[in-house]
């Protein structure tokens, strides 16, 4: 039996967990792994040596059980609605289960009045989970994620365009991290806690990027030319209708166009690249382009031909049709907690402090 510490991983079948769950059991530690159902992502953890629990991570009776026997715990909200009952969830239970030491997943933005409700969240659940007594905390608070511009590749493979609206093409506006780093800066703070308690890394790609340069890349990468296309929010929100991702929901799209009005604001490339891939995850940063090339090679489905080059025209006008999504309505709905003056971080003099000691906006634009 290992004398290693045990380590729980909530959200264990997504973007970081994952990864977080078979680095750390690639250097030999015991992992217990939440997953809300059994599936090819699961079965993968289990061959790697995670113990696999199926559960419902919201549930506080659930958590409780998916404590029992850990001492410390990644902590990461998926993203979609009701992140800080997610949160608190977690931390009653590791309050109750006496963790020793915990891993939270954040955000660069996090800021008190944010406009966004689920940075909003983030900031509050980062309070929570330093009021257990003895608990110590390391925070990992990542910026735009290199994954995010994964999920418009088809339009890239098969149109040769790579349309977002992040502003101007030709300013760099985020240094985009890759799962597997953000996951090894998470690992190294879970396997050492004296070195990294109370500790804040943001890890971040090697360099900063322009949307045009990342156009580039993809090009590159999937051997044809891709042109960056500045679009509006409103298109966005026609293309995630038309062609929603598996796991977001509307509400969570509505922050969505809030993330992009703080990319072209610049927000994302303020104090970017940082070294904390490499100082703390040890391991050199990986490339934008080494990231888009390994998800191609994965990919067979991205080799473009005739038939797919129409099946992405006729993808395309299925969006120009789609309604557009009106994410202030989408809010209200859901009776989400608006604020009468909001601000963004860059607009916030306590973020400025904390984040960088001077605004770097980019660009503005209202959202529509
Ligand atoms: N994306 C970015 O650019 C970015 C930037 C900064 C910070 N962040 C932060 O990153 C965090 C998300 O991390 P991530 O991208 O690694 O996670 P993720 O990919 O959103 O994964 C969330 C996982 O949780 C699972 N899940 C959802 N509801 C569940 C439930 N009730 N019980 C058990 N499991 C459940 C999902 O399962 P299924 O897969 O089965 O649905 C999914 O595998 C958010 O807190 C966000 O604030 C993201």
């Amino acid at each position: 039996m290992s004398t290693l510490p045990k380590i729980l991983v909530t959200s264990a079948a997504g973007k970081t967990g994952r990864h977080v769950c078979l680095q750390l059991l690639e250097k030999g530690y015991p992992v217990r792994a939440i997953v809300r159902r059994s599936d090819s992502r699961s079965e993968e953890l289990a061959r790697a040596g995670a113990e696999i629990h199926v559960g419902n991570q919201y549930a506080l009776s659930e958590m409780r059980k998916a404590m029992d026997g850990v001492q410390r715990a990644y902590q990461c909200a998926p993203t979609a609605p009701n992140g800080l009952h997610f949160n608190a969830v977690f931390t009653a239970a590791v309050h109750e289960a006496r963790l020793e030491h915990v891993v939270t997943l954040g955000q660069w933005l996090s800021s008190v009045d944010h406009p966004s409700l689920f940075t909003r969240e983030v900031y509050v659940s980062d309070i929570l989970i330093r009021m257990p007594a003895g608990l110590s905390v390391t925070s990992v608070n990542p910026g735009w994620f290199a994954d995010n511009y994964l999920m418009v590749l088809d339009m890239a493979a098969h149109l040769g365009l790579f349309a977002m609206p992040l502003g101007r093409g030709d300013r760099k506006k985020n240094a985009p991290p890759s799962n597997e780093d953000i996951a090894s800066v998470a690992v190294a703070s879970l396997i050492d806690p004296e070195l990294h308690s109370g500790k804040t890394y943001r890890p971040t790609g090697p360099e900063l990027l322009s949307p045009d340069e990342i156009a580039g890349a993809m090009g590159r990468a999937l051997g044809r030319k891709v042109s960056y296309m500045d679009i509006s929010e409103k298109m966005m929100t026609k293309a995630l209708r038309a062609h929603p991702p598996s796991n977001y929901s509307e509400a969570a799209v509505s922050q969505l166009a809030l993330y992009a009005e703080e990319y072209r604001r610049g927000a994302f490339a303020v104090n970017a690249p940082t070294r904390d891939v490499e100082l703390v995850g040890g391991r050199i940063p990986e490339t934008f382009e080494s990231i888009v090339r390994r998800t191609v090679a994965a990919r067979p489905d991205l080799k473009t031909n005739l038939f797919k080059r129409l099946g992405g025209l006729a993808a395309f006008a299925r969006i120009v049709l789609t309604p557009a999504l009106d994410v202030n309505r989408i809010q209200d709905m859901r009776d989400y907690v608006r604020l009468s003056a909001p601000s963004f971080s860059q607009d916030t003099p306590e973020w400025l402090q904390t984040h960088s000691g001077k605004p770097a906006a980019v660009e503005h634009r209202q959202a529509s």
